[in-house]
């Protein structure tokens, strides 16, 4: 079966981990996406936290599956026309790198034009235009300056950054996005066009719903579904909201059985309105279905600890698969806390090739993520990523060199 973006050729000029999750998306959807590295070191994540020695670690395995790696040394001048020939054969060029250094390398957007009108540019940033256009930027700065890390974590302890990679991983994806859009706006057009993804503006889209907060603070002075009400003060911005739920339902993590020894043993309990009188009929509290003070959700709103402290009495007494199992036959919203160790040996996500075993020549089998995006007419396989240089001699003959340009280039330190 053939894939969606078949035939379409990207010019990876990516490193770390937001450039490379995008091309590796892209790749996994059917683009032909070449990776360039400087020869001799490559993308420096190949050996950054290293589980065996001299090994491509899994932090570059696992964000480069099926690509190919061509190494180039693009201040070489025989180098630099190495790469001109590949920005006139391919569609779409990405990019991580600190601000300025394409332009330093003598590839401006001008120059780029030049070569091929039709390109497409794309770009992650830590920032965009303004005071700090000009950092480099890694995940958990992004995370501090888009607003994820003052509204996460607890009101009494410092601001937090997640294990979700929003400001890499998650740019990664918007910049994806950027790309296939400006790819159907030049099947009009024509032409090429600059797509460009700041991290601080992807952590701060994923952040949406806090400047909501802020919006609705200033109005109202309080926000009756935080924890800090009605016994806590609000200050002038969001508060950090620990583990309530960010919309209308309110939430929060409980202990369950065996909480005391497994640092997991916790559900998220989510008390939808619909299914209320349900919750009061599991945990044994029927009389709270009808209470005035409980009966509606503006009502328990001010007694939210309470109602939680109560709800985990019942959860206590059940593991968090036993309370999931009970809860989900009455539909009341709920999920276990599930740590790296259950997600790996999850059987129904090795099924939906959610979690991939891949063969690696140096490392043996490893275990990754693979596609979250299914497409029925495309369906993802995950392959392995390159070696570093693996494939320089099969994209340089592409390119028109014969095999004594291939090794000139090689004894010229161009490639
Ligand atoms: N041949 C020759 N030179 C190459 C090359 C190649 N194949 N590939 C890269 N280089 C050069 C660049 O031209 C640059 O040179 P310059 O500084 O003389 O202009 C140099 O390598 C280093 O690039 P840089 O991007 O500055 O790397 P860094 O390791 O110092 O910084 C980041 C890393 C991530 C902080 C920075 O790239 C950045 O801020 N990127 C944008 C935001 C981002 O994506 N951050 C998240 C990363 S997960």
């Amino acid at each position: 079966m053939g894939k969606a973006l078949d035939g379409v050729r990207i010019l990876d000029f990516t490193h770390v981990q937001s450039g490379p999750t995008c091309t590796q998306l892209l790749a996994w959807f059917g683009a032909d996406v070449i990776k360039v590295e400087r020869a001799g070191a490559g993308d420096i994540t190949r050996e950054q936290l290293r589980d065996i020695p001299d090994v491509d670690s899994l932090y570059f395995t696992m964000l480069n599956h099926n690509k190919r790696s061509v190494t180039i040394d693009t201040k070489n001048p025989e180098g630099k026309l190495v790469l001109e020939a590949l920005i006139q054969k391919c569609d779409v060029l990405v990019e991580n790198f600190a601000p300025g250094a394409l332009d330093r390398m003598g590839f401006t957007w001008e120059r780029i034009q030049e070569l091929n009108p039709k390109m497409i540019v794309a770009s992650v940033k830590g920032f965009g235009p303004g005071p700090y256009e000009d950092c480099k930027v890694y995940e958990n700065v992004a995370q501090c300056a888009g607003g994820a890390a003052s509204t996460t974590g607890f009101d009494d302890g410092p601001p937090v950054v997640s294990g979700a990679q929003i400001g890499d991983s998650g740019t990664g994806l918007h910049l994806a996005l950027g790309i296939v859009t400006a790819l159907f706006q030049r099947v009009s057009t024509g032409r090429g066009q600059r797509v460009l993804a700041a991290m601080q503006d992807g952590v701060l889209n994923l952040c949406r719903v806090k400047l909501r907060d802020q919006q609705r603070l200033e109005r109202t002075g309080v926000m009756k579904e935080y924890p800090q009400y009605p016994n806590g003060t609000f200050g002038e911005a969001v508060p950090r909201a620990g583990n309530a739920s960010g919309g209308g339902q309110p939430g929060w993590i409980l202990k369950c059985k065996g909480w005391e020894a497994d640092p997991n043993a916790y559900i998220y309990f989510i008390t939808q309105a619909p299914v209320w009188a349900k919750i009061c009929n599991v945990i044994g509290k029927e009389e709270w279905a009808t209470d005035p003070e409980y009966a509606t959700p503006a009502a328990r709103l001010p007694r939210l600890k309470e109602i939680f402290a109560e709800i985990e009495r019942w959860t206590m007494t059940k593991t968090k698969f036993e309370a999931m199992e009970i809860l989900n036959k009455y539909d009341i919203p709920c999920g276990p806390i599930l740590s790296m160790k259950e997600i790996a040996e999850e059987p129904s996500l090795r099924k939906t090739g959610t979690i991939v075993e891949v063969d690696h020549p140096l490392r043996g089998k490893y275990l990754t993520v693979g596609n979250p995006i299914k497409l029925s007419d495309s369906p993802t396989e995950v392959t392995r990523s390159p070696l570093l240089g693996e494939h320089t001699e099969e994209v340089m003959a592409e390119l028109g060199y014969s095999l004594d340009q291939i090794s000139a280039l090689r004894v010229a330190g161009a490639i």
